[in-house]
């Protein structure tokens, strides 16, 4: 007896879309004269579609980052029966049963298939995609080929020239389409999380702060081969993953101190792939955490953390992007999901305030300031601003680098002017060290000289009263 498998998809809303645009669908509709005026009317609408329509960027990220739980989980049902072959109904809508709007010429047998998930013309291109027409490629919108459109994609993805590019370029493949800061992927997210996993291959005395999901970032066959590499292989790459484990410690540590004071809120601004919630689940004792990072990165974090079943203990998810959406919204998004202002609050901003505007970092003190209750912390890390103005060369070609991907740095403070910025908009300052000078006293001697950006700074800040 032969088995049958049925799986259904939905076709909508559009993955190639960004979360900016997910909601034209409804905009569309509204301005549709055929639909009468009381259906058009908010007040009118369930209760759940109002409180989606009254934040559509951040209710896209949520359905966007469920749609892909979704997909992936039918996708593992489908090996786990492991069919002989795979009918797919492509658009079964009623009129191409009905009416035949699908031709016998249109039935593709075929013994391979290969797809490209989210290849799409550049952003903005087109929010919409047109409506199919016979022998497109699946994802294919606005009639760009498909040869247009790898171009275009080569030539906006911009990628650093090393082995670290492969490994990049396969966990970026899905979604070549987005080079852009406003949705991206980010490179650097990914990259931070391989170093820090890359902990375990480093001496026994530099393991300040072990991070088991770190590789859980790159595709499963360079994660295995990282994980099975003999430690001398991964020696290139101890500079930046000695100066991750110096950072995490410090703020692990930093983190502790406040757990151990009975702080029970923690938020993480541009959370990356920092896996802190549950590398340390048990030692934040069921503090709730709150991490807040651009949509795409956060709903990457999202599906690995899944699909790998990670346990991260109390941990509210919320997209944002710092320079696109308006950051005094901030403190009210994190209440709407259970943050207290008026409680203590540990925000980390870690290896993030160099990627931002001078106006967003305002702004994100400005949003720091009215979510934290008097004599919160706020642990952040920073380039001083020589290693922007008068980059040494090494400096300079780390700068290229990371520009060359797509996340310039953009933001540094002089270091004897920290205080007085803080002071200035309602924090003092309690700490603030270069990496290298942790490094000398949490590593021995000959393994602290490996941390090299001299220029990156840990510094701890507090919430004054008004
Ligand atoms: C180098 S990664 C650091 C990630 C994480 N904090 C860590 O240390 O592992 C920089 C992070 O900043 C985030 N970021 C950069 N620009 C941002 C923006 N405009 N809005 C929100 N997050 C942003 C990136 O998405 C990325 O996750």
């Amino acid at each position: 007896m032969g088995q049958v498998l049925g799986l259904g998809v939905s076709h909508f809303p559009p993955l190639s879309g960004g979360d900016a645009d997910m909601a034209n669908i409804l905009r569309g509709r509204l301005a549709d004269p055929d639909i009468p005026a009381d259906a058009k009317d908010p007040a009118r609408w369930p209760a759940p579609m109002q409180a989606e329509w009254a934040d559509p960027v951040d209710a896209a990220a949520r359905h966007r980052a469920a749609m892909r739980a979704g997909l992936q989980r039918v996708r593992r049902a489908l090996a786990d029966f492991g069919p002989d072959f795979v009918l797919i109904w492509g658009d079964d809508q009623y009129e191409n049963f009905k009416e035949s709007i699908v031709p016998r010429s249109r039935c593709l047998p075929t013994r391979t298939a290969r797809s490209a998930p989210g290849l799409r013309p550049r952003p903005r291109a087109c929010s919409m995609p047109t409506r199919r027409t016979s022998g497109a490629v699946a994802g294919e919108t606005c009639g760009a080929s498909a040869a247009t459109r790898r171009a275009s994609c080569a030539a906006t993805a911009r990628p650093p020239s090393t082995w670290l590019r492969r490994c990049w370029s396969r966990t970026q493949r899905p979604r070549c389409g987005e080079r852009t800061m406003s949705d991206a992927l980010a490179f650097t997210a990914c990259l931070v999380a391989v170093a820090r996993g890359l902990g375990e291959k480093l001496p026994a005395e530099a393991r300040l702060a072990e991070d088991p999901y770190g590789l859980l970032f790159v595709d499963a066959p360079t994660g295995s081969l990282l994980r099975h590499a003999p430690p001398l292989c991964v020696t290139p790459y101890w500079p930046l993953a000695l100066h991750l484990q110096v950072r995490t410690r410090a703020i692990d540590d930093a983190l502790r101190h406040f757990i151990g004071r009975e702080g029970r809120q923690v938020v993480i601004l541009g959370a990356g792939y920092d896996c802190r919630a549950a590398r340390l689940a048990e030692e934040l004792h069921g503090a709730r955490v709150f991490e807040v990072d651009r949509p795409a990165t956060q709903a990457r974090k999202r599906g690995v953390l899944e699909s790998a079943h990670v346990q991260s203990g109390d941990v509210q998810y919320l997209a944002w992007d710092f320079e696109r959406k308006p950051l005094d919204m901030l403190p009210a998004a994190l209440a709407a999901r259970g943050h207290d202002a008026a409680q203590p609050t540990f925000t980390l901003c870690e290896g993030v305030t160099m990627y931002l505007s001078a106006r967003a970092i305002d702004d994100t003190f400005a949003a720091v300031r009215l979510l934290s209750a008097p004599g919160s912390p706020f642990v952040f890390t920073y380039f001083d601003r020589v290693m922007l103005e008068s980059p040494t060369l090494p400096q300079a070609m780390f700068n290229a680098f990371v520009a060359s991907v797509g996340e310039p740095f953009r933001f540094g403070w002089i270091p004897g002017e920290l205080a007085g910025w803080l002071r200035d908009r309602g924090f003092a300052r309690e700490l603030d060290r270069p990496i290298v000078e942790l490094a000398r006293d949490l590593l021995p001697p000959r393994l602290a000289s490996w941390v090299l950006i001299s220029q990156a700074h840990f510094a701890i800040a507090s919430r004054q009263r008004e």
